[in-house]
C-alpha cells in the first residue's frame, strides 16, 4: 500500500489540569471546572478530528523520556492506570489504548534508516505518560482510534538545543514516510505547551481561576510573537526563532514535538488556526491546527 499521509498536525497541549476540569470519567479526581477557553478550543479540535475521520494518531510526549534514542510504543493493547507525579491529586487517570503496532515499526524502521538510534518499546505492562494520555483524551476522548505512541529522547538536553533539533526533523522526516508507505490518513500531535515559566504553588481551589493568568510576561510576548507567525504560515521564521524561544520562554517545545511535526509536514507555509490559548498554572498553551 502507498499514499498514506499526514491529513493534519495539531500543537495540543497536556496539562493534566484540562482533563480533570473536564470530570473525564476515566480520571479519578473530581472538579468544578475551570481553563474553559483551553478546553472548549480542544472541542474545535475534535471537531477537526471528526471531520477528518484519520485511521491513526501519532504523538511525540515530553514526559515519556527516553535516553537512549527514540522508542516507539510496540504493544497492540495497553491498559493501566497513569499518575502525574507532579499533580497525583488532579490525575489518576485509567488509559485504555489501541496501539497501530505495524506504523510504529515502520516509523521505526525508517528512524534507523536515517540514522537515529531507535527502538519498540515491547513492555505489555508498561505505564503510559500522563503527556500522551492527556493529548490523545483531549483531542480524541472516544479513544477509538489506534495511536502512535513517541518518546521524547534527550538530546536537546543532553547535547544542545540545535543537536536535538536536528535529531527531531530527521525523526519528522521519517514518520512522514513511513505514514506515506502504509496508506493511513494520519493526524500527528505535538504534546507541548509554550512558555513553560510556571507558579510554584497551587490554590486552595485548583480550578480557582481568578488566580490563573501568564507567569512570565516575557513568556506570554514569546507566545504570542511565535503563535502569530504561524498564524500567518511563516514556519521558516518561527525555526530560525525557536532556539531563542526555547532559550527565552523556557518553552516545553524544547522537548521536540514541534520541530518533530513540522519536519514531518515539510514546514507548512498555510497558515496554522489557532483554536484557543490559555494559561494553566501560569503556563502558556496554545492548541493550534495545520492541514497540509
Ligand atoms: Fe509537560
Amino acid at each position: 500500500m502507498s499514499d498514506g499521509k499526514i491529513v493534519a498536525g495539531f500543537v495540543a497541549p497536556h496539562p493534566p489540569h484540562l482533563v480533570y476540569a473536564e470530570n473525564a470519567p476515566q480520571n479519578e479526581p473530581r472538579s468544578q471546572g475551570g481553563w474553559e477557553p483551553l478546553r472548549w478550543a480542544y472541542e474545535k479540535a475534535r471537531k477537526s478530528v471528526e471531520e477528518l475521520k484519520p485511521d491513526v494518531l501519532l504523538v511525540h510526549s515530553p514526559h515519556w523520556m527516553t535516553l537512549v534514542g527514540h522508542h516507539f510504543l510496540g504493544v497492540p493493547h495497553l491498559r493501566g492506570k497513569s499518575v502525574d507525579p507532579i499533580f497525583p491529586n488532579l490525575f489518576r487517570y485509567r488509559f485504555d489504548m489501541n496501539v497501530d503496532v505495524e506504523l510504529a515499526e515502520e516509523c521505526c524502521a525508517e528512524a534507523r534508516q536515517a540514522g537515529l538510534t531507535a527502538k519498540m518499546m515491547r513492555n505489555p505492562n508498561f505505564r503510559v505518560d500522563y503527556g500522551t494520555i492527556t493529548t490523545l483524551h483531549m483531542i480524541r476522548p472516544q479513544w477509538d482510534i489506534p495511536v502512535v505512541g513517541i518518546s521524547a529522547n534527550s538530546s536537546p538536553y543532553y547535547l544542545s538545543t540545535e543537536a536535538g533539533v536536528d535529531q527531531m526533523e530527521r525523526l519528522g522526516t521519517a514518520t512522514r514516510r513511513a505514514i506515506e508507505k502504509s496508506g493511513k490518513r494520519a493526524v500527528l500531535l505535538c504534546s507541548n505547551t509554550f512558555s513553560h515559566y510556571h507558579f510554584h504553588e497551587e490554590p486552595e481551589i485548583p480550578e480557582d481561576m481568578s488566580c490563573e493568568h501568564p507567569q512570565s510576561y516575557k513568556g506570554y510576548k514569546w507566545d504570542m510573537r511565535m503563535i502569530e507567525l504561524m498564524r500567518r504560515g511563516e514556519i521558516r521564521e518561527v525555526m530560525r526563532l525557536f532556539p531563542e524561544w526555547v532559550e527565552e520562554a523556557f518553552a516545553e517545545v524544547k522537548s521536540g514535538a514541534f520541530p518533530w511535526m513540522i519536519s514531518a509536514m515539510q514546514y507548512p507555509s498555510i497558515p496554522a488556526e489557532l483554536h484557543g490559548y490559555g494559561t494553566v498554572i501560569g503556563t502558556g498553551n496554545a492548541v493550534m491546527e495545520w492541514r497540509p
